[in-house]
């Protein structure tokens, strides 16, 4: 029997990677989710069977508490507020981290008199690491917490620069984990160490805040990866509080992957993590920067539903380049009908995605999938761009930023050397956005002034309704 629960958490963690294996592929990704999930369900049967005879009742009521709130939230969210869903998700789970470590912590009951320390009396638990899953736990609750506020306009999204915030937040981190290592192994009297666990909670807590307050809101879904990073990594630490060697390996895992979409989100902003994290996008007075106003356009040409039907019915390939404004409008539906229609006419269809397209990862593809557009006609930048000048025509659907030349072309422009989808080398471009207004970056974009650009100012689902509509008189 002895053998039954190591064999478990082995099964765990094999089907935790083959899981996030499967995430990196589109066509995998569904199958990855459910060995994750099933991962998930075995360690926990195998912690269950590990903790011998326990009171199921509190557990059965968490399960019960929580799995009611993750269905309904998850059948309610929109995918355009997936990232504020993610944002309290992770600061779930930081917190989740923060209050086992103390409990722990709280539940090593030192003896008044006895001189012994905690560290003495959790024998098997690294003091340490005790005390990082505290901190990094509650930095990454409160720290996800500001970030949801601001990606829900629940406070504003401007960055907050306190005066002396680096030197602050450096105290703050010194003094939480000076104080909670100190405290571990050397206070023996049980009312000290509980006052110093509330405040170790309390100043990671308030570095949570300070991190996350001086990010401006548009640049939350880096912050919000970061934070998945942390909230692993508080996990990790948990796990070796509690000697779990899954909750070690999934907390790794965890770690781990969101440092890597962090910096992959970071490449393709053409941004480092430091720039991120401290200096507020856009607020640089760029000599080359514009800012995007509609006054400074010069001729804009504005076509309608109809001769844009009119372009399509002639082209032989079309290149559909999905952006934000397709998952305000829900655009999948009809842009998915569009192509249905090409298709039926013999036009080649293939769609471009940008890694930033939208506001988080994978916008583009999940809800291209839920619209059934075929996996294998989804291009990645670096296949798609080639095919542009292969192209006859580029449909831009709500995308802005992504599309910008000015990342190729102006070297004073802020996302100067962002790599974009070059969508200007297709012979013509049908631009679908409702104005002039800036995408994300709050910068001007040239390519309305191109003159194989085509402007169809309408909501995409409306713009692209339209268009089908036409087509099928045609
Ligand atoms: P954006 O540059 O943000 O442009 C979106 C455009 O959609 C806007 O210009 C807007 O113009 C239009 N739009 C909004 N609602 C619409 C509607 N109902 N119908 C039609 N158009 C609509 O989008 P993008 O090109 O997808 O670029 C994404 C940006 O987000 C990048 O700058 C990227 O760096 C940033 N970002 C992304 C991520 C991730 S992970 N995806 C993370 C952080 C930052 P109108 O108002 O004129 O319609």
């Amino acid at each position: 029997m002895s053998f039954l629960v190591p064999t478990l958490y082995l099964l765990s963690a094999v089907l935790f990677i083959l899981g996030l294996k499967g995430l990196t592929r589109v066509k995998s990704a569904r199958r990855g989710n459910a060995l994750a999930s099933l991962a998930m369900l075995i360690a926990v049967l195998a912690t269950l069977v590990e903790m011998g005879v326990v009171n199921y009742t509190f557990i059965l009521i968490g399960l019960a508490v929580g799995g009611l709130v993750g269905a309904v939230a998850a059948v309610k969210v929109e995918m355009t507020s997936m990232p504020e869903m993610v944002a309290l998700f992770n600061g779930s789970g930081g917190g989740a981290s923060a209050l086992v470590a103390s409990s722990v912590l709280w539940g090593s009951v030192i003896e008044p008199g006895s001189g012994q320390t905690a560290v003495a009396v959790l024998a098997h638990a690294p003091g340490v690491t005790t005390v990082l899953s505290m901190l990094i736990g509650a930095l990454t609750l409160s720290g996800s917490v500001v970030a949801y506020a601001k990606l829900a306009g629940k406070m504003s999204g401007n960055p907050i620069l306190l005066p002396g915030r680096h030197v602050l937040n450096g105290l703050l981190l010194a003094g939480s984990l000076g104080l909670g290592v100190w405290a571990m192994f050397s206070v023996s009297d049980p009312a000290t160490l509980s006052m110093v666990a509330v405040l170790v909670l309390v100043l990671s807590l308030i570095l949570g805040v300070m991190l996350v307050i001086p990010i401006g809101g548009a640049d939350m879904p880096v912050v919000i990866s970061l934070l998945n990073s942390y909230s692993g990594l508080a996990a990790s630490a948990t796990g070796f509080v509690l000697q779990n060697n899954v909750l070690i390996i999934s907390g790794a895992l965890v770690g781990a992957s969101g440092l890597i979409l962090t910096q992959i989100m970071c490449v393709a902003m053409n941004r480092t993590l430091a720039n991120v994290l401290f200096g507020g996008f856009g607020m640089e007075a760029d000599a080359g920067a514009t800012s995007g106003a509609a006054a400074e356009y010069g001729v804009v040409r504005s076509f309608s539903a109809e001769e844009a039907a009119l372009v399509l019915e002639n082209a032989e390939s079309v290149m559909f380049v999905p952006g934000y404004g397709l998952a305000v409008a829900q655009a999948q539906h009809a842009v998915r009908e569009l192509a249905n229609q090409m298709e039926k006419r013999g036009t080649k269809v293939a769609y471009a995605i940008h890694p930033v397209a939208g506001r988080m990862p994978g916008h583009m593809n999940v809800l291209l999938a839920e619209a059934d557009v075929p996996y294998e006609q989804l291009l990645e930048m670096d296949n798609a761009n080639p095919e542009f000048r292969n192209t006859d025509v580029a449909i831009i659907v709500g995308a802005n930023d992504v599309v910008n030349p000015a990342a190729e072309k102006a070297p004073g422009s802020p996302i100067y050397g962002m790599p974009v989808l070059e969508v200007w080398n297709a012979a013509t471009v049908i631009m679908i956005k409702r104005s002039l207004s800036p995408g994300f970056a709050g910068i001007k974009n040239e390519l309305f002034e191109y003159e194989n650009t085509m402007m169809l100012f309408e909501d995409a689902k409306k713009a692209v309704q339209g268009i089908v509509t036409e087509m099928k008189e045609l």
